[in-house]
């Protein structure tokens, strides 16, 4: 059995920027209001699912030294699949030249890290590398004329190369979870908008975060005071504020990217991985938790030490 390790990671993001003046200009909502209650201050919109997904991909293969001939799994995690068949990951797959097998994974928000969780086990069970991308354009679902979901949702596109190691490898434990019978919180149906009882999922959400993390901490040996980087799903700064401070993790240690993304669904938690990455924020052996929640609904945690 093998562990797995990072060894590559990209994003991909619309240039289009849309900030919370441009939406209030249309909608009955202000920069005030937005911030406040959410945490965001802007947002990318454009693309395609598949586009943004090929080039977070090919992003984080690059900086692994690979290419898709290296691959033998792709894995993409996605609510908004270009089609609803074929897999947008066959498209991907197609783009970067993958030479293993592809498939789509939807469970919503927690798509990354239940996508991570299962390269990892595809690593332990044979495969020597797995791409694994959440790739999201949550503005083709989204109705722009109602103001509580427009102001939320951005596109974008995160990925990470996991590659097999000889030693542990970096993922120390996980948590998956899911309650169906909470699955009327935030739908979608072929052809319609994203619907969300916002305030509902706002209260799920925080003890889902909690208690996840607290479950994947424990099954490692591990608290959250050991925790160097919190890396959550960026649905509303209130919600990573709230469970943060439950968990008692230092705000010097949590990743905020909401900001500038908004809410980027499976593409929310490789975007902020990224943007960790990028400012050296995870030292070889530190412990980073990566926790999401989402429709469904599911939620997922994943406790990783960083370089094995
Ligand atoms: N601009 C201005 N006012 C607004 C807006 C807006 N965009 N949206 C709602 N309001 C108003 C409401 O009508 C309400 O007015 P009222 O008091 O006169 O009735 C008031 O603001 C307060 O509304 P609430 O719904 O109570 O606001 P809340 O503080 O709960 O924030 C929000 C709403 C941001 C949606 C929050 O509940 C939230 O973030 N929930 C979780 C969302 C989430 O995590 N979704 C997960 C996945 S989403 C996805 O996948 C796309």
């Amino acid at each position: 059995m093998s562990g797995a390790v990072v060894t590559g990671w990209g994003i991909a993001v619309p240039d289009k920027v849309v900030t919370n003046a441009d939406l209030s200009a249309r909608l009955d909502t202000s920069d005030e209001w937005i911030t406040e209650r959410t945490g965001i201050k802007e947002r990318r919109i454009g693309g395609t699912t598949s586009e943004l997904a090929i080039t977070a991909g090919a992003r984080a293969l690059a900086r692994a030294g690979r290419t898709g001939a290296d691959v033998d799994v792709l894995v993409l995690a996605t609510t908004t699949a270009d089609a609803l068949v074929p897999g947008t990951s066959a498209t991907v797959q197609e783009a970067l030249g993958v030479a293993g097998g592809a498939f789509d994974v939807n469970a919503a928000c927690s798509g990354f890290v239940y996508s991570l969780v299962t390269a990892h086990g595809l690593i332990a069970t044979g495969a020597r590398r797995v791409l694994v991308i959440g790739s999201e354009t949550l503005s083709g679902i989204t109705d722009w004329d109602d103001r509580t979901l427009a102001v939320l949702v951005g596109d974008g596109a995160g990925a990470v190369l996991l590659e097999a190691t000889d030693g542990p490898g970096q993922l120390l434990a996980w948590d998956l979870g899911a309650d169906g019978s909470l699955r009327h919180l935030l739908r979608c149906d072929h052809g319609g908008y994203l619907y969300m009882n916002g305030k509902e999922i706002f209260r799920h959400a925080v003890r889902a975060v909690v208690e996840s993390s607290l479950a994947a901490l424990g099954r490692a040996g591990l608290s959250p005071a050991d925790v160097d980087l919190f890396v959550p799903h960026q649905a509303n700064a209130r919600i990573i504020t709230a469970a943060g401070q439950r968990l008692g993790i230092p705000e010097d240690r949590w990743v905020l990217t909401i900001d500038r993304y908004g809410n980027t669904s499976s593409a929310s938690i490789p975007l902020a991985l990224a943007d960790a990455l990028d400012h050296d924020r995870l030292q070889p052996g530190d412990i980073a938790l990566l926790s999401g929640f989402g429709g469904g609904m599911t939620w997922a945690s994943a406790v990783l030490r960083w370089g094995g």
